[in-house]
Protein backbone atom coordinates (compact mmCIF):
# COMPACT_ATOMS: atom_id res chain seq x y z
CA UNK A 1 0.00 0.00 0.00
CA UNK A 2 2.41 2.26 1.29
CA UNK A 3 5.27 1.38 -1.88
CA UNK A 4 1.95 1.62 -4.41
CA UNK A 5 1.37 5.58 -2.98
CA UNK A 6 5.07 6.22 -3.16
CA UNK A 7 5.05 4.83 -6.63
CA UNK A 8 1.94 7.07 -8.11
CA UNK A 9 3.38 10.10 -6.56
CA UNK A 10 7.00 9.55 -8.29
CA UNK A 11 4.48 8.82 -11.60
CA UNK A 12 2.88 11.89 -11.20
CA UNK A 13 6.35 14.05 -10.35
CA UNK A 14 7.74 12.28 -13.80
CA UNK A 15 4.61 13.58 -16.07
CA UNK A 16 4.65 16.64 -14.17
CA UNK A 17 8.38 17.21 -15.64
CA UNK A 18 7.53 16.64 -18.79
CA UNK A 19 6.48 20.01 -19.93
CA UNK A 20 5.24 21.63 -23.00
CA UNK A 21 7.57 21.20 -26.00
CA UNK A 22 6.29 24.38 -27.44
CA UNK A 23 7.74 27.35 -25.28
CA UNK A 24 5.02 30.02 -24.06
CA UNK A 25 5.41 33.72 -25.00
CA UNK A 26 2.53 34.94 -23.29
CA UNK A 27 3.65 36.75 -19.66
CA UNK A 28 0.04 35.21 -18.02
CA UNK A 29 0.86 31.96 -19.65
CA UNK A 30 4.96 32.49 -18.35
CA UNK A 31 3.20 33.10 -15.14
CA UNK A 32 1.26 30.05 -14.73
CA UNK A 33 3.74 27.81 -15.77
CA UNK A 34 6.52 29.18 -13.29
CA UNK A 35 4.50 28.62 -10.49
CA UNK A 36 3.48 25.21 -11.67
CA UNK A 37 7.01 24.55 -11.82
CA UNK A 38 8.24 25.80 -8.52
CA UNK A 39 4.81 23.50 -7.33
CA UNK A 40 7.31 20.55 -9.19
CA UNK A 41 10.06 21.53 -8.29
CA UNK A 42 8.45 21.49 -4.48
CA UNK A 43 7.16 18.27 -4.94
CA UNK A 44 9.92 16.57 -6.39
CA UNK A 45 12.17 17.40 -3.26
CA UNK A 46 9.65 15.65 -0.98
CA UNK A 47 9.07 12.38 -2.77
CA UNK A 48 13.04 12.35 -3.65
CA UNK A 49 12.58 11.99 0.16
CA UNK A 50 9.89 9.88 0.70
CA UNK A 51 11.06 7.38 -2.09
CA UNK A 52 14.95 7.15 -0.56
CA UNK A 53 16.49 9.11 -3.48
CA UNK A 54 18.04 11.62 -1.05
CA UNK A 55 18.89 11.61 2.43
CA UNK A 56 15.88 13.11 4.82
CA UNK A 57 16.78 16.58 5.65
CA UNK A 58 14.39 18.89 8.06
CA UNK A 59 15.06 21.54 7.04
CA UNK A 60 15.09 20.67 2.91
CA UNK A 61 11.79 19.01 3.87
CA UNK A 62 9.77 21.91 5.79
CA UNK A 63 11.53 24.26 3.24
CA UNK A 64 9.72 22.42 0.22
CA UNK A 65 6.68 22.21 2.67
CA UNK A 66 6.42 25.89 3.33
CA UNK A 67 7.29 26.62 -0.42
CA UNK A 68 4.38 23.92 -1.72
CA UNK A 69 1.65 26.06 1.07
CA UNK A 70 3.24 28.95 -0.05
CA UNK A 71 2.77 28.39 -3.71
CA UNK A 72 -0.91 26.19 -3.75
CA UNK A 73 -1.65 29.88 -2.22
CA UNK A 74 -0.70 32.22 -5.28
CA UNK A 75 -2.97 29.56 -7.80
CA UNK A 76 -5.75 32.54 -7.66
CA UNK A 77 -3.93 35.26 -8.23
CA UNK A 78 -1.58 34.30 -10.80
CA UNK A 79 -4.13 32.28 -13.15
CA UNK A 80 -6.70 34.85 -12.93
CA UNK A 81 -5.53 36.24 -16.20
CA UNK A 82 -6.01 33.97 -18.99
CA UNK A 83 -3.27 35.49 -20.94
CA UNK A 84 -3.36 35.26 -25.25
CA UNK A 85 -3.99 32.66 -26.94
CA UNK A 86 -0.94 30.98 -26.20
CA UNK A 87 0.51 26.85 -28.26
CA UNK A 88 2.83 26.67 -25.44
CA UNK A 89 0.10 27.09 -22.68
CA UNK A 90 -1.52 23.21 -21.65
CA UNK A 91 -4.16 25.15 -19.50
CA UNK A 92 -7.48 24.41 -20.29
CA UNK A 93 -10.00 27.46 -21.37
CA UNK A 94 -12.45 25.36 -18.85
CA UNK A 95 -10.52 26.90 -15.77
CA UNK A 96 -12.12 30.30 -16.45
CA UNK A 97 -15.62 29.06 -17.01
CA UNK A 98 -15.43 27.06 -13.78
CA UNK A 99 -13.05 29.14 -11.62
CA UNK A 100 -14.97 28.16 -8.54
CA UNK A 101 -13.87 24.78 -8.83
CA UNK A 102 -10.66 25.58 -10.16
CA UNK A 103 -10.15 27.14 -7.26
CA UNK A 104 -11.75 24.67 -4.73
CA UNK A 105 -8.50 21.86 -6.94
CA UNK A 106 -5.85 24.88 -5.54
CA UNK A 107 -7.53 24.96 -2.32
CA UNK A 108 -7.65 20.62 -1.95
CA UNK A 109 -3.67 21.36 -2.63
CA UNK A 110 -3.00 24.13 -0.04
CA UNK A 111 -4.51 21.28 2.67
CA UNK A 112 -2.56 18.78 1.49
CA UNK A 113 0.48 20.95 1.57
CA UNK A 114 -0.44 21.67 5.03
CA UNK A 115 -1.35 18.38 6.31
CA UNK A 116 2.09 16.98 5.13
CA UNK A 117 3.66 15.67 8.18
CA UNK A 118 7.80 16.46 7.18
CA UNK A 119 9.16 15.05 10.54
CA UNK A 120 10.22 11.65 8.88
CA UNK A 121 10.88 9.74 5.89
CA UNK A 122 7.79 7.52 6.57
CA UNK A 123 5.03 10.75 7.13
CA UNK A 124 6.38 12.45 4.19
CA UNK A 125 6.03 8.97 2.31
CA UNK A 126 2.42 8.69 4.27
CA UNK A 127 1.28 12.44 3.10
CA UNK A 128 2.49 11.74 -0.88
CA UNK A 129 -0.64 10.15 -1.59
CA UNK A 130 -2.32 13.15 -0.79
CA UNK A 131 -0.10 15.73 -2.41
CA UNK A 132 0.22 13.65 -5.63
CA UNK A 133 -3.92 12.75 -5.46
CA UNK A 134 -4.66 17.08 -5.58
CA UNK A 135 -2.48 17.53 -8.44
CA UNK A 136 -4.07 15.02 -9.94
CA UNK A 137 -7.38 16.11 -9.66
CA UNK A 138 -6.38 19.30 -10.92
CA UNK A 139 -4.57 18.28 -14.06
CA UNK A 140 -7.23 15.16 -15.11
CA UNK A 141 -9.75 17.97 -15.49
CA UNK A 142 -7.78 21.27 -16.36
CA UNK A 143 -4.75 20.32 -17.97
CA UNK A 144 -3.99 19.28 -21.44
CA UNK A 145 -1.95 15.93 -20.99
CA UNK A 146 0.56 15.88 -23.91
C1 LIG B 1 -5.76 23.88 -9.26
C2 LIG B 1 -5.18 23.18 -10.38
C3 LIG B 1 -3.80 22.57 -10.29
C4 LIG B 1 -3.24 21.90 -9.22
C5 LIG B 1 -3.82 21.60 -7.85
C6 LIG B 1 -1.92 21.49 -9.66
N1 LIG B 1 -1.71 21.92 -10.95
FE1 LIG B 1 0.01 21.69 -12.01
N2 LIG B 1 -0.84 22.59 -13.63
C7 LIG B 1 -2.10 23.10 -13.67
C8 LIG B 1 -2.35 23.67 -15.00
C9 LIG B 1 -3.63 24.33 -15.46
C10 LIG B 1 -1.16 23.48 -15.74
C11 LIG B 1 -0.91 23.91 -17.20
C12 LIG B 1 -0.34 25.33 -17.22
C13 LIG B 1 0.00 25.82 -18.62
O1 LIG B 1 0.67 25.09 -19.39
O2 LIG B 1 -0.39 26.95 -18.98
C14 LIG B 1 -0.23 22.80 -14.85
C15 LIG B 1 1.07 22.47 -15.20
C16 LIG B 1 1.99 21.87 -14.36
C17 LIG B 1 3.38 21.62 -14.69
C18 LIG B 1 4.07 21.98 -16.00
C19 LIG B 1 4.59 23.42 -15.91
C20 LIG B 1 5.34 23.84 -17.16
O3 LIG B 1 6.57 23.76 -17.17
O4 LIG B 1 4.68 24.22 -18.14
C21 LIG B 1 3.95 20.99 -13.60
C22 LIG B 1 5.39 20.55 -13.45
C23 LIG B 1 2.92 20.86 -12.60
N3 LIG B 1 1.73 21.41 -13.09
C24 LIG B 1 3.10 20.24 -11.39
C25 LIG B 1 2.10 20.12 -10.40
C26 LIG B 1 2.26 19.34 -9.18
C27 LIG B 1 3.49 18.52 -8.82
C28 LIG B 1 1.10 19.50 -8.47
C29 LIG B 1 0.73 18.94 -7.13
C30 LIG B 1 1.67 19.02 -6.05
C31 LIG B 1 0.23 20.37 -9.27
N4 LIG B 1 0.86 20.71 -10.43
C32 LIG B 1 -1.04 20.77 -8.88
C33 LIG B 1 -3.03 23.10 -12.65
C34 LIG B 1 -2.84 22.55 -11.37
Amino acid sequence: MKFTKLLAAAVIVAAGVAYAEVEATDPNVIAHQDLMKMIGKNTGILGDIAGGKTAYDAAAAEGAKAALIEASAKIEATFKEQGAADPGSEAKPEIWTSWDDFLKKAGALNAAATAMDVASVETIGAGMGGLGGACKDCHTTYRVMK
